[in-house]
């Protein structure tokens, strides 16, 4: 069981614009089947987690917020109850070990914001980073990472308009 930050970002390492728009991403063509893409990760992932400004995001977004995945927000506001959706300020290292109790061996993917990966990396719970690179860059916005971390190169690929890069976490 690896806990994976996966994430589509930009050149300049940004996930979101400052007004956290993802047109920029959205607009962008990738094959659903091919290499490095969402569904296939989705399906190795058991649970998630995510800040309070994604989880606003999926709600401003989508009819259907989520799928049956059980899923972790991380905040101290007050958020509509939702069917799979944790609301808990707890500490990360809580937060893992109720995502893993959950998880039946699968993988545990951390959604983002790029400070909530870094709580996750401070605490010695981060494994793997999945990138995939739009061809754009922002100037500003959401960082993809906040931290020094060292890295090493795993997989590369292309889809499309996106480079995919596969990274494991150096301890
Ligand atoms: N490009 C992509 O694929 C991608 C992926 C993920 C996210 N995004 C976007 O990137 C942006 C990320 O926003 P963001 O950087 O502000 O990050 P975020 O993690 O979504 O939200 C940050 C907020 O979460 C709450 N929070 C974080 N850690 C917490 C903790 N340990 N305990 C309790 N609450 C905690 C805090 O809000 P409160 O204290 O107010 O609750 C904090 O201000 C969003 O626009 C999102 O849609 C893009």
């Amino acid at each position: 069981m690896a806990t994976i930050y996966y994430t589509g970002c930009t050149l300049d390492g940004f996930i979101a614009t400052d007004d956290h728009s993802l047109d920029w991403l959205t607009s962008r063509d990738i094959d659903e089947d091919g290499p490095m893409a969402y569904p296939a990760f989705s399906e190795r992932t058991g649970a998630c987690v995510m800040g309070a400004n994604t989880w606003q995001w999926i709600l401003d977004h989508d009819e259907d917020p989520w799928g049956p995945k059980p899923t972790w927000v991380v905040t101290h506001r007050e958020f509509a109850p939702t069917q799979q959706v944790r609301f808990t300020d707890d500490d990360v290292r809580e937060v893992h070990a109720q995502m893993s109790e959950v998880a039946d061996g699968k993988d545990l993917w951390i959604v983002g914001g790029g400070e909530l990966v870094g709580q996750f990396h401070d605490a010695g719970l981060l494994d793997e980073v999945w990138l995939q690179y739009a061809p754009v860059t922002l100037g500003s916005g959401a960082r993809v990472l906040p931290r020094h971390v060292e890295l090493r190169l795993e997989e590369v690929a292309r889809n499309r308009d996106f480079l995919c890069g596969r990274y494991s976490v150096v301890r």
